[in-house]
């Protein structure tokens, strides 16, 4: 059968800053789905990494569902009421439009959404990241479907041979989605050349171009750009379908173990490396470092199975030590260089005030 699955996330408030959402928040969301939602989805999971709340469902309505998203929306309004009532920090922080218009992309929270016709056995996996924006996934999905470094199966398998197709978003254009369409292998230059830029590049989608199956779909919205000011970095999700004619599972996680330096970090302004975390994970270390959990389930008719939790393994302890270490080493040059981000990325205005008060003492020296 066709099914859908949507993931929809956002900051919605948590306690002591930026940390995590409350159990009663977590619970308001997860009740406010089950008697609205019974009808609507045939399944769906709820869980926070850091500040976020994710809501992943399955559904038969299709991408870009305005009942799915109303939804989830209104679970969202809701949970807003309770982290008011809590006085949790930051209370409806992602949701950016006073009322719903039909599509929840472009009004706060992030969402990814594929629909496909169900294999015999569905393997899929969910990321969701905190402190960071959606480039972070840029260099784990061009290791995965493009580098037989990462996967072996590009040059093992035979269900892999011809590929897979990018489909790249520029996030710095705001009229509409500018996109490109590049093949892996032909065009990996042009994929890396893009993929390198990760604040104005973004891969949207993956494609097998072996049966044109969807692999992977991410949260490509930028908040800044809706909101013209810092109100959170984006904390982007990401769907991955997995084996057969996609990267196995552990394919699609083995970029993850670099620990790789992303945007983001303290006040989404600084550089800090990518730490894979279990399930429900909070941030702490100068409200970082940047986190990303990752949730495999099998989707059957729809129904979802319980989620193995793919970072909580003692082989992730080992790489979560080296992002610590990575983590430590780039604070230690505090505001320096490539520890904060650009002046065009820095996602708090005092900044700009202060050069430009202290822009209008320069003097041009005069030649003698
Ligand atoms: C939030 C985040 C945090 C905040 C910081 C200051 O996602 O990244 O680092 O930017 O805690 O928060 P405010 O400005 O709310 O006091
Ligand atoms: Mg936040
Ligand atoms: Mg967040």
């Amino acid at each position: 059968m066709k099914v859908t699955l949507s993931v929809i996330k956002a900051d919605i408030g948590s306690i002591g800053g930026h940390i995590k959402p409350s159990q009663r928040l977590m619970d308001r969301v997860d009740e406010y789905i089950c008697d609205e939602g019974s009808r609507l989805l045939i399944d769906h999971y709820i869980g926070h990494t850091g500040d976020d709340i994710a809501i992943l469902c399955s559904h038969q309505e299709g991408v870009g569902s305005r009942k799915v998203h109303k939804l989830a929306w209104d679970a969202f309004k809701a949970g807003t009421d309770t982290a008011n009532e809590e006085g949790l920090y930051g209370a409806g922080q992602d949701l950016l439009k006073d009322s719903f218009s039909g599509n929840i992309k472009g009004m706060g929270p992030a969402i990814a959404e594929m629909e496909f016709k169900e294999r015999g056995n569905e393997p899929f996996l969910l990321f969701c990241a905190d402190k960071t924006d959606p480039g972070a996934y840029n260099l784990p999905l061009y290791f995965t479907f493009a580098d037989p470094m990462h996967c072996s199966g590009l040059i093992l398998s035979t269900k892999m041979s011809k590929g897979f197709k990018f489909t790249i978003m520029d996030v710095e254009y705001t009229r509409g989605d500018r996109v490109i369409e590049l093949n892996a292998p032909e065009d990996i230059y042009d994929i890396a050349t893009l993929l390198r830029d990760c604040e104005r590049f973004v891969v949207e989608s993956i494609q097998s171009r072996q049966d044109g199956e969807q692999a992977a779909v991410v949260s490509t919205t930028r908040l800044h750009n809706i909101a013209g000011k810092y109100v959170g970095k984006d904390d982007p999700v990401m769907l991955v379908r997995a084996q057969g004619s996609f990267p196995a599972t552990g394919e699609i996680l083995s970029p993850f173990s670099i620990g790789h330096y992303v945007a983001g970090f303290m006040r989404g302004s600084h550089v800090g490396p990518l730490m894979p975390v279990p399930k429900n994970s909070s941030v702490s270390f100068f409200d970082g470092p940047p986190v990303v959990s990752s949730l495999a389930f099998c989707v059957h008719e729809g129904m979802l199975t319980e989620p193995a939790d793919a970072f909580d393994h003692p082989y992730w302890e080992w790489v979560r030590g080296n992002v610590s270490r990575k983590a430590t080493e780039i604070r230690q040059q505090g505001f320096f260089g490539p520890a904060m981000l650009p002046y065009s990325e820095l996602e708090y205005g005092g900044i700009v005030e202060k050069l430009n008060k202290i822009d209008k003492k320069f003097k041009v020296r005069k030649k003698k």
